[in-house]
């Protein structure tokens, strides 16, 4: 039996692992299985977390529920790879094990310096001893813990940096997340917080020796925007700053903010020594249904990559796949640049070898450039269940393209929709306004899909669940399409408890 709200031993871990080998089976034969996004091997997925590249190795964590797949008590599960094409599930190496962090090992980042990585993450304390407790601004912790690892899979002791009562005064229990970088001299760490009076922030630490951390600053907007901001990041690119986080609580507005909980990038313009600062834009990050906790790191190459839970909480949509046993997954591994002055997300250049094939190639609408036409609609069942979809526009005034049945993404006055009809399990659509469509390249997966849109101005994430192909684009545009299969990416299996 899983015992909730208690500490788990990695021995606990082991037991219950030999007696779940059933439902691993079912899980595995779950046809909606993804063919090239990481999963939970069975039960629950949610934050990607310690995200870094050591040695050639990447290291992707995250949030894992092993046996449930409504997530309940929470753990680091642990992939790595050297491409992003073929993985290892290394098996879960983080348990909520000590008094530090007993219900949940909630998420967190990596920091890496002269090989070593530096863990930062939060533990979960709820005190289950009162029915008063709100468990906002009374009944829980969190405390904020480090450690350390050479090798990704052999961690330090965990060592207590800060508890609830290090926070400022006025912040609730919920303060949570850590990220951590270096500017200039010194490190500095990030932590989503939610103030007493429900207002959504992030608290900047700073610190000389990655121990001792001094509260320097919030940063917050002027004016409310939600009460609680998950998972900060903060990071430059181009001598811009960025500060990603997930904000919960912000009101719908028009095809803005349609989703429960929010990811944004705010560009921030911030002065380290003074502490003065000034939010500018925010934008969505992902315009999909399954888009959250998304957390970036710079790699060996230099790239700064986004990896986000594709996937949300809270929603009032649902994933069949609960019914065989396991629910969630991660995006795609999607490159971050900046052009004009806007973050821009494209997909890792790896996911260039899942293609199988040079794919296949066609001409529609007219031969002229500029001169939309109607396009000769390309329609068929024939496209695999697993590809990826390039579209190039000469022009484009409108577009219907069907990615599979029911599933559609549309173009009319300069509105892009994603339409899940009746396949999406309460999902419906989601749309943003793209001035001029010129590029898609979408991924489809075998219950997801991933619209990169104008070479990721814009994208679109979300779990599909119709699984009959279709294909078919019309409209009155101008272009070329490429329809690659591809292969799934390859799992290698480490974990056998
Ligand atoms: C975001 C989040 C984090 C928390 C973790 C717990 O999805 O709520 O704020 O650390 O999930 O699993």
């Amino acid at each position: 039996m899983v015992r909730k709200y208690e500490k788990v031993l990695e021995q606990d871990y082991k037991t219950w692992y030999q007696e779940h080998a059933s439902c691993r089976e079912q899980v595995a034969a779950d046809p909606r299985r993804l063919a090239f996004h990481l999963m939970p091997r069975t039960g629950w997925m949610n934050d990607p977390n310690g995200l870094c590249q050591v040695d050639g190795v990447y290291h992707i964590y995250y949030q894992y529920t092993p046996f449930e797949p409504t997530g309940e008590l929470k753990l680091w599960g642990h992939y790595t790879t050297k491409d992003f094409v073929s993985y290892v599930d290394e098996g879960p190496v983080l348990f909520p094990d000590s008094d530090l962090d007993a219900h949940g090992a909630y998420s967190g980042s990596a920091y890496v310096e002269d090989g070593t990585i530096h863990f930062f993450y939060t533990g979960n304390l709820k005190y289950f001893d009162r029915d008063d407790y709100d468990y906002i601004n009374t009944g829980r912790g969190s405390n904020t813990i480090a450690f350390t690892s050479r090798n990704g899979h052999d961690f330090s002791e965990k060592q207590l940096l800060m508890t609830t009562a290090d926070y400022p005064a006025d912040m609730s229990c919920h303060v949570r997340d850590p990220k951590v970088f270096r500017h200039g001299d010194a490190y500095y760490m990030v932590l989503g917080a939610r103030s007493r009076e429900s207002r959504g922030m992030v608290l900047l630490y700073r610190s000389e020796d990655l121990k001792h951390w001094t509260y320097k600053n919030r940063i917050t907007t002027p004016e409310t925007f939600g009460y609680m901001w998950e998972c900060p990041d903060l990071f430059e690119i181009d001598g811009q700053w960025f500060l990603t986080c997930c904000p919960q609580g912000v009101a719908q507005q028009g095809i803005d903010f349609e989703n429960v909980h929010q990811n944004v990038w705010m560009k921030l313009d911030y002065d380290f020594e003074t502490d003065a600062y000034e939010i500018g834009e925010i934008r969505l990050i992902d315009r999909g249904f399954d888009f959250y906790a998304q957390q970036t790191f710079e790699d060996e190459k230099g790239r700064r990559i986004l990896i986000g839970w594709m996937g949300i909480p809270d929603a009032d949509y649902t994933n069949p796949t609960v019914e065989a046993g396991w629910q969630h997954a991660l995006t795609l591994p999607r490159e971050l640049t900046v052009r004009d002055g806007r973050l821009v997300q494209n997909p890792v250049e790896e996911l260039k070898k899942l293609r199988d094939g040079d794919g296949v190639r066609m001409v529609f609408g007219t031969e002229q450039a500029d001169v939309p036409g109607v396009a000769s609609e390309r329609c068929g069942a024939d496209v695999p269940l697993v590809y990826e979809a390039v579209v190039e526009f000469r022009c484009c005034d409108s577009l219907h393209m069907t990615l599979r049945r029911d599933i559609t993404l549309s173009y009319e006055n300069q509105i892009l929709t994603l339409n899940l009809g009746d396949h999406g399990c309460g999902r419906t659509t989601r749309s943003v306004q793209v001035d001029n469509l010129q590029y898609l390249q979408i991924f489809v997966d075998t219950s997801s899909v991933e619209v990169f849109v104008n070479h990721g101005e814009e994208t679109f994430t979300s779990r599909i669940y119709s699984m009959e192909r279709e294909f078919c684009v019309s409209g009155d545009n101008a272009g070329t399409l490429t329809v690659y299969p591809l292969k799934a990416f390859t799992l290698e299996d480490q974990c056998d408890a």
